[in-house]
């Protein structure tokens, strides 16, 4: 399609302006002066009750009185070649490196677009990226897949013996143990990207660990741990828990209905439900059965929690239940005064998400929003909440509660158990100050 220079991109926040320094300059005078004043003569409309109509010819709305070409011409033919690709209008959702991060080499990380997002599941394009040492696009044909140590009959697998197997497919979210890492020092980034973007969610389809590990007979008296190794430079390996292994680990070749990208793992990676991301091993070439903790690079300097007293923790490995409001969220700007809907994501690496309360005082009440279907087990799980905005400053806070009954901590309580010198496992409410001009910005509230 060709592209038209001279039309408003859709700011990458959902009925709001988007933080300025994401936009070049035209784009900035496009969309203050159009795409705003447009959005803004539209919620008059809804709010008068009468619709749209009434409003449009109140004011002469060229869009409603004159036939555009569109309806008028020949449309573009369909696709002969090619991948589908977003409009023209959505081209500032995107994938991005934060402002406050320093890139080191290719070893870098790209934060998605949470407040431009719908429902629950992460478009492939969107998906966050967390590599240590860049993104291969490994020839499947020369992939393999090890399972050795504590096993009967170590084997070696093609990319097609995987694919014959049994397979599975389920939905999960995935979480960087380093997401939200910069608010613990009280470094408050702008927007709900930079906070909270090392956050997706897919179907993913492959073949159950359980299988694999039963086809190699492992050791079920001494094989209590697995290490999970990369194909790539960083020579990335976790260890996971045998007991986890078994229970709804997978090694995955697809995700939301087509083959990985190469930077989320093509051709193979772990997906290991409710543990950080860094054990969702990418590029995975090898498992081995062990019988005790491996105590890699990975899992003993990086990944773990630094507490006040300067010692870490030794292990930590699930994503506790945690949740955000995505909209409105830092760096939009309300349109006006009167109804919006408070839209966010609530997960829990232990199961499914119970119940999420949404305050809009900073904390003084909590009312119940409504989870959207399907609620399903260590996944996100999306949740509304209608909000009559009277025009005054307010605080949106949004509190998950998972089916263990364990609620998402204040960042106080949070810091009080571990610091503030933490980078991993922030899982702390996060709060929006909504100003009276109705620009929202990222605060901490105690
Ligand atoms: N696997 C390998 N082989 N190399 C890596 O650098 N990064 C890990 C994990 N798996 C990584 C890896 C980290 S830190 C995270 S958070 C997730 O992959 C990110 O997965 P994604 O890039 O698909 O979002």
């Amino acid at each position: 399609m060709a592209e038209n220079p001279g039309m408003p991109v859709r700011p990458s926040g959902r009925l709001l302006r988007a933080p300025e320094h994401f936009l070049s300059p035209a784009q900035i005078a496009e969309v203050t002066a159009g795409r705003r004043g447009f959005l803004r003569g539209a919620f008059a409309a809804a709010l008068a009750g009468t619709g749209g109509v009434a409003a449009a010819q109140g004011t002469g709305d060229a869009n409603i009185l004159e036939l555009p070409a569109h309806t008028k011409g020949l449309g573009q033919p369909v696709a002969t070649h090619g991948y589908g690709q977003p409009s023209q209008y959505e081209r500032n959702l995107q994938r991005r490196e934060s402002p406050g991060l320093t890139r080191v080499s290719a070893a870098s990380v790209s934060f998605a677009p949470l407040q431009g997002m719908f429902g629950i599941i992460t478009p492939n394009g969107l998906h966050f990226e967390r590599h240590h040492q860049g993104w291969w696009d490994i020839d499947p044909s020369k992939h393999r897949l090890m399972i050795n140590g504590l096993v009967k009959n170590p084997l070696v697998f093609t990319m097609d013996d995987l694919m014959r197997l049994p397979s599975v497919s389920r939905m999960h979210f995935i979480e960087c143990g380093a997401n939200t890492g910069m608010e613990w020092g009280n470094v408050a980034v702008p927007t709900v990207q930079y906070t909270h973007g090392m956050l997706s969610c897919c179907e993913f389809t492959g073949v159950a660990l359980s299988t694999l590990l039963d086809m190699a007979g492992y050791d079920k008296k001494a094989g209590k741990y697995i290490l999970v190794e990369g194909a790539d430079g960083s020579s990335m390996t976790r260890t996971v828990a045998m007991e986890r292994a078994l229970d709804d680990c997978m090694v995955a070749y697809a995700m939301n209905g087509e083959m990985l990208r190469p930077e989320n793992g093509y051709p193979l990676r772990m997906v290991a439900p409710g543990i950080q991301g860094v054990s969702w091993v990418k590029w995975l070439r090898r498992i081995e059965v062990g019988d005790m903790p491996y105590g890699t690079k990975d899992e003993t300097l990086h990944y773990v929690d630094l507490m006040p007293d300067g010692l870490h923790r030794q292990y930590t490995s699930i994503q506790e239940c945690k949740s955000v409001i995505t909209s409105p969220s830092g760096g939009q700007t309300l349109l006006d005064k009167g109804f919006h809907n408070i839209t966010g994501l609530a997960w829990s690496g232990r199961g499914k998400i119970r119940r999420v309360d949404v305050s809009t005082d900073g904390g003084r009440n909590w009312r119940t929003a409504k989870l959207e279907s399907p609620i399903l087990s260590k996944c996100l799980t999306r949740f509304n909440f209608g909000w009559v905005w009277d025009g005054g400053p307010a605080i949106l806070q949004s509190r998950a509660i998972d089916d263990t009954g364990y609620v998402q901590p204040k960042i106080n309580q949070l810091r009080a158990v571990r610091g503030t010198r933490s980078i991993y496992h922030n899982n702390a409410i996060q709060s929006w100050r909504v100003a009276e001009g109705g620009e929202v910005s990222n605060v901490q509230v105690y």
